[in-house]
């Protein structure tokens, strides 16, 4: 693993949007593997600003979202879907054809999961995959559990999460308490990992996951075994790590 230590939330977003942008130039069909959440928040504006200002082109790119929420329409304003163009792909020169998200509404929901593997497999898989990390170290939406899902499936969100994520919704009985997700297979596929973290909030979980240790009970623990993988978090993580010597195992 390598692990960047940036100034701030800021500073983090650019070092990840320069990664992102040096894929695309190198590989301009590069197939990218996105996230939602907060964390990414920033790395798509710098990406819009790059493509505004740099001319920076998706327009042969293809993008695999990890996760969408059971029973949401696109349409709704707390799905992925909705989240995605509205905070990047609309912004871009990315082919609506080269954007996937997994269909939380998919009638035949197993045929939908295997339909997602079969389609990224056909792209010849992930180039770049960007992670954020849930507290309770889930990534994507795959839940700590005794046993962890290698390909895209249906997962029951933990009490965890749905009251981490009730924070985009009105009440924490309007988070949907199911997602469809990219097993570890797709992820751990994926030729280059970007997991950014930032706040004091993250640290804890961030020194776990680099421990030099890999449990069931923090999915993000597997990313240790990939060869390819680059953490880079604010300040904020970077003082805690220094502090408890996680730094030893990077
Ligand atoms: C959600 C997403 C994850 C994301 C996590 C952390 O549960 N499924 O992909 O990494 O939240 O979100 P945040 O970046 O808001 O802390």
């Amino acid at each position: 693993m390598e692990l960047l230590v940036a100034r701030d939330y800021e500073d983090m977003s650019r070092k990840a949007a320069e990664i992102i942008a040096d894929q695309l130039r190198s590989k301009p069909e590069s197939v990218l593997g996105l996230a939602t959440g907060s964390t990414p928040l920033g790395t798509y504006e710098q990406l819009v600003k790059m493509y505004r200002d740099e001319k920076l082109s998706f327009s042969e790119a293809s993008a695999f979202n990890l996760d969408e929420y059971y029973g949401l329409s696109p349409e709704h304003e707390q799905s992925y879907s909705h989240y995605m163009k509205a905070n990047l792909f609309r912004h871009i020169d990315i082919k609506p054809e080269n954007i996937h998200i997994p269909n939380g509404m998919a009638e035949d929901m197993p045929g939908e999961c295997e339909n997602y593997d079969r389609l990224i497999e056909k792209k010849g898989g992930i180039d770049l995959q960007l992670l954020g990390v849930g507290a309770n170290g889930h990534i994507g939406f795959n839940e700590p559990d005794k046993e962890l899902q290698v390909n895209t499936h249906l997962v029951r969100l933990t009490e965890d999460t749905i009251r981490a994520n009730s924070r985009f919704f009105n009440s924490a009985d309007e988070v949907p308490v199911m997602a469809v997700t990219m097993g570890l297979g797709s992820i751990m596929k994926a030729k280059r990992i970007l997991l950014l973290a930032s706040g004091s909030n993250k640290a804890e979980v961030i020194a776990r996951i680099i421990s030099g240790k890999c449990s069931t009970r923090l999915p993000a623990s597997i990313l240790q075994v990939h060869p390819g993988v680059t953490v880079i978090v604010d300040s904020e993580i970077g003082n805690y790590l220094k502090e408890t010597g996680g730094f030893k195992n990077v």
